[in-house]
């Protein structure tokens, strides 16, 4: 037997703005497959994904998890120290983000996001069609998310195009990298800048960070660099998050009167938005050995990519998994990764998701589709450019 060789390239626009359609053809191929074009291997069913994300002895995230090889090619940036990072450093900054991060801090926050996501949503009610990513989608996370940092006052227009670039950096250097690595040029300065304690104010996580730096618990570089991974992480996910939100409920109306109907599966409805949507499409890993996969040989080194998004809708795995069903048993889903990695701000996110959905769920009677959705291809995240709505009041 051989590892099946796939000349697919998920890394086409094309490819990107509908990656979903080729993804029963991957599972298909087997268990792990080729990449022929970028020399690497795949994995798109549910059990070998979720496998590999829990053996992080094997499938190691120290040598990047994008396509490039730290070991081979300097890092494109300063590693990140939580996800391009590997135990014992990854245990230190991982368990000292959990400190920063921790469940009753945010939850102190909920009833003023609570309020901030009514005061966003009421004006859109019956006011007609608009574009739910900009007004919407974008508009709530950047008024609480660099609160919660401590972010300056001034630059945060930076926050998205930098994340955007940071996203494509997990892909092949195709033209969609190059022009993102330009467009923010200047906004990845203004982050390297908007980590230094001098920028920060006095209140939040970033403030949190070089107080743990003062105590010892890390150094002054390492804080710095652990406030950008807030930076790069926590917006245009976030974003993405409450937009295919809002996009799932409108493509199926049928379920927004079941949320409706039932205020309290709210939650349901966020971890079947999470599993359905695939906001984060891909990530790689790379083999620290030579490792057998159902009887085939990976070699050491090998770059593996990660399909999350179609291990989230994996048959093998779901009952009609290409069916957004809020009432369904989501749990156990990748779209927050699985393992060690998996995502520290997975709860700012569960948050803001339930801020904007209980914003609208008593007032407003449908969300209507009002044009075509518009794709905003990127080599990591299934990210929308516009998506025109209308809010039907109740
Ligand atoms: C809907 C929103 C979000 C999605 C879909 C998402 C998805 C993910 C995924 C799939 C991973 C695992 C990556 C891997 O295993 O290689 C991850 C890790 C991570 N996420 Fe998120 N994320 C979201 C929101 C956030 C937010 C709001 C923050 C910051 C507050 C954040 C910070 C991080 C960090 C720092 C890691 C690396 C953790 C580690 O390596 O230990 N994410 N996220």
């Amino acid at each position: 037997m051989s590892i099946p060789q796939l000349d697919f390239d998920p890394y086409t626009d094309k490819a990107l703005s509908d990656p979903f359609r080729h993804h029963d053809d991957l599972r298909e191929a087997g268990p792990v497959f080729g990449l022929s074009r970028y020399s690497c291997y795949g994995m798109a069913r549910y059990a070998e994904v979720q496998a590999a994300l829990k053996d992080w002895q094997t499938f190691v995230s120290g040598r990047g998890v994008g396509l490039s090889d730290f070991s081979k090619e300097a890092p494109w940036r300063p590693p990140s120290l939580l996800l391009e990072a590997d135990p014992p450093l990854h245990d230190r900054t991982r368990g000292l983000m959990n400190k920063v991060t921790a469940l009753p801090g945010l939850k102190a926050r909920q009833a003023e996001w609570n309020m901030t996501a009514k005061a966003i949503v009421e004006p859109l009610i019956g006011a007609g069609s608009f574009d739910a990513v900009a007004g919407l989608a974008e508009a709530f996370p950047l008024q609480i998310f660099p609160e919660l940092i401590g972010l300056r006052d001034d630059g945060r227009e930076n926050l998205i195009p930098y994340a955007m670039s940071v996203f494509n950096a997990f892909g092949p250097r195709n033209a969609l990298l190059e022009q993102s690595s330009v467009d923010a040029a200047g906004a990845s300065a203004w982050v390297a800048d908007s980590c230094k304690r001098q920028f920060l104010k006095a209140k939040g996580w970033g403030a949190d960070l070089f107080a743990a730096a003062d105590r010892g618990e890390c150094t002054t570089e390492e804080a710095e660099r652990l406030v950008r991974s807030f930076l790069s992480a926590g917006v245009d996910t976030t974003v993405n998050g409450i937009a295919a939100a809002i996009q799932a409920f409108a493509e199926n109306p049928e379920q927004w009167q079941v949320l409706r109907r039932d205020p309290s599966l709210v939650r349901k409805a966020i971890e079947e938005v999470l599993r359905y949507s695939g906001v984060a499409q891909t990530f790689f890993r790379t083999t620290s050995r030579e490792l057998e996969v159902h009887g085939e040989l990976l070699p050491e080194g090998s770059k593996v990519l990660l399909f999350l998004a179609a291990a989230n809708r994996d048959p093998r795995r779901w009952n009609n998994p290409d069916k957004f069903d809020i009432t369904r048993n989501a749990s156990g889903h990748v779209g927050f990764g699985f393992g060690i990695h998996q995502c520290l701000g997975q709860m700012v996110a569960r948050f803001e998701m339930e801020a904007v959905l209980s914003a609208m769920v008593e007032s407003v009677e449908e969300i209507r589709v009002a044009g075509p959705a518009v794709r905003r291809p990127n080599n990591t995240l299934f990210a929308l450019g516009s998506l025109p709505v209308q809010l039907i009041p109740a």
